[in-house]
């Protein structure tokens, strides 16, 4: 199968002004070339495929968005080399542009009095679609989304679910072989969320689109993502599928047990977090309910069960995989 993207090596400094506190330091600040060097992106490879959907994750400021601007052609990287579609995306940013689609989640890209249609118009002018090819895309995304009221609603009234959802489809409007998503769910309801999902799985599934998203929630993972690349600090964590991911979670399981009320004290919590650390039990509360999180290699969900009776009163429990999120939450703090 043909990559869609390549990253050899690919680094990003940023150079920012060091800061100085107080009046004496800004003042300092006016007059210095203090700089120093962030790295935002440090030493990434990667090859993803035509047609494959990614996750790529990280914790704020990993990074992230400054990949996908390399990507998209809107950042030089500092050193390292990246073909998209067999393109350097900042050398040939036109030709690059007209073969992807870019949605960042809390700004549109759309004409913002203009009616959804007439934004659509525009991009087909600029993107020299065909009447057909249009048409028959217009016809996709009814059959996906319910486009009509939407078309002839100017994107300044629209709601933030609406407008997240114009902006994607206009995104994939033109028939990119790749589309970037960063963040694209951030602030929508539990419905819209979905809706979205399945909107990207149709058209990836459809026009075999690449898609690379980012995203802090693990529903779209879930949704979406067969593979996930993790970076933290510029630098690769991880790069697999999902399935590889629970395979190496494997034995872990999530106990959730409700324990009595007059119970729940700090000192309840504290007892356990002593009796359990050492067997790298992980463990929150919420509201009435402890969760810990078990690694069945180390220790057996019955022991820690009995433990726990021993100090407080169980009234019910819960006992299932470890999440998505717990998972990614581990990678982050403890790598993998
Ligand atoms: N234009 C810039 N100038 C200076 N530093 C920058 C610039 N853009 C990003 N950075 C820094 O680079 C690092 C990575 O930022 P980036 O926006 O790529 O993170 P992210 O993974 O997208 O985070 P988030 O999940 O919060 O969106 C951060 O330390 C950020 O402050
Ligand atoms: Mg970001």
């Amino acid at each position: 199968m043909e990559n869609s993207i390549v990253l050899k090596n690919i680094t990003k400094e940023f150079k920012v002004l060091n800061r100085h506190e107080g009046l004496k330091g800004s003042i300092r600040d006016l007059f210095s070339r203090d700089y120093k060097t962030v790295t935002a992106v440090d030493n990434v490879s990667l090859e993803i495929k035509k047609g494959e959907i990614v996750g790529y994750l990280g914790p704020n400021g990993a990074g992230k968005s400054t990949t996908i601007k390399i990507m998209t052609g809107i950042l030089k990287p500092t050193s390292g080399e990246i073909m998209v579609n067999g393109k350097t995306p900042w050398e040939d940013r036109t030709s690059n542009c007209e073969k992807i689609g870019v949605v960042f989640g809390q700004r549109s890209q759309l004409w913002w009095s203009l009616p959804l249609v007439e934004s659509f118009k525009l991009l087909k002018d600029i993107y020299m679609i065909e009447d057909k090819n249009y048409n028959d895309m217009l016809d996709f995304y009814a059959s996906i989304v319910d486009l009509e009221p939407l078309l002839h609603k100017p994107v300044r009234q629209m709601s933030l679910g609406q407008r997240t959802l114009s902006d994607i489809l206009a995104s994939f409007l033109h028939s990119p072989e790749v589309v970037f998503l960063d963040e694209p769910t951030i602030g929508l309801d539990v419905a819209m969320k979905s809706n979205i999902r399945d909107l990207i799985a149709a058209i990836n599934e459809q026009k075999n689109t690449t898609v690379i998203l980012t995203t802090h929630d693990m529903g779209d993972v879930d949704a979406l993502c067969k593979r996930i690349v993790i970076i933290d600090k510029g630098k690769m964590l991880y790069d697999n599928d999902m399935e590889h991911l629970k395979k190496v979670f494997g034995s872990y399981r999530t106990l959730s047990l409700r324990i009595r009320s007059s119970q729940m004290t700090d000192d309840f919590i504290t007892s356990l977090e002593e009796r359990f650390s050492p067997y790298g039990i992980s463990i929150s509360t919420e509201n009435n309910w402890v969760s810990l999180v078990i690694n069945e290699d180390r220790i057996k969900v019955m022991d820690v069960l009995s433990g726990v009776q021993e100090n407080g009163s169980i009234k019910d429990m819960k006992l299932e995989e470890i999440s998505t999120e717990e998972v990614i939450k581990r990678i982050y703090t403890e790598g993998i």
